[in-house]
């Protein structure tokens, strides 16, 4: 399994932080924000891993990052995504990267207390198809919402007015090679993005979604109150500890 660290965008949230920078060379405690999520892969038994940037100072990060040895990576890959077209067209960019295996995409402002280590071997062996992980929070709103019947995810809804949950799908996606062809199939959405939401509800009407829920805390850092909340869970407890799985 292929990782991607979708890493592109304006930042436009937290402007006027992002106004010369982007969003992810911005520091999360101690560390700058893309430390994490390469982190969050490489606790997966992921290292062969392409960064999507775009925006501001995407050559900051080949500065910054090298070729993954301050990671223990022999390599890192990088891609520049055009414009802002949204989280489903920055993963459009890397189809020649994945090559028919299977990926995991981790949106580069998600930080996890712990590790995903438990979901990325249980969708190994699940082989096709994709898995989405979940979070149980206090503001629903703001985020992708799944429908739950038991342990099924019957649809999920970008930030919904009325959630039908009080799940988050969090920012950490596993899809086989087929994810592809279903960006192809998209068409933009009322904020002018092509939508990680519609890629996995394409996946739950053909039968093919799983999901774990993730164990310990989940932050993005996209937001003034979000990337403050980061910084403090960062300094409370550490990120990515390998202490445990998730459960699910
Ligand atoms: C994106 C996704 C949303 C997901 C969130 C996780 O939202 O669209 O479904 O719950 O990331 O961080 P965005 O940050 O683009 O508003």
């Amino acid at each position: 399994m292929k990782g991607v660290i979708l890493a592109g965008g304006l930042g436009s949230r937290l402007f006027p932080l992002t106004k010369i920078t982007n969003k992810h060379l911005l520091p999360v405690y101690d560390q700058p924000m893309i430390y994490y999520p390469i982190r969050t892969l490489i606790n997966a038994g992921i290292d062969d891993i392409m960064i999507v940037t775009g925006g501001n100072s995407a050559g900051d990060f080949l500065k910054l990052l090298g070729n993954g040895k301050d990671f223990g990576l022999k390599h890192l890959n990088y891609t520049y995504q055009e414009g802002e077209g949204g989280i489903a067209d920055a993963l459009s960019l890397v189809e020649h990267f994945a090559d028919d295996e299977p990926i995991c995409v981790v949106l580069g402002d998600n930080i996890i207390e712990r590790n995903i280590r438990q979901a990325a071997d249980e969708y190994r062996a699940q082989g096709r198809g994709a898995k989405i992980m979940l979070k149980e929070v206090h503001d629903p709103q703001r985020f992708g919402v799944p429908e739950l019947d038991g342990d099924k995810v019957l649809r999920i809804e970008e930030k919904p007015a009325e959630p039908k949950s009080n799940y988050a799908v969090i920012g950490i996606y596993f899809y086989d090679n087929t994810v592809f062809d279903v960006i192809k199939t998209l068409v933009p959405s009322n904020r002018g993005e092509l939508e990680i939401t519609d890629v996995n509800n394409h996946y739950i009407g053909r039968g093919e979604m799983t999901w774990n829920e993730l164990d310990g805390w989940w932050t993005d850092a996209g937001t003034f109150e979000s990337l403050l909340r980061a910084s403090n869970l960062v300094s409370e407890t550490g990120a990515n500890n390998l202490g445990q799985g998730s459960a699910g």
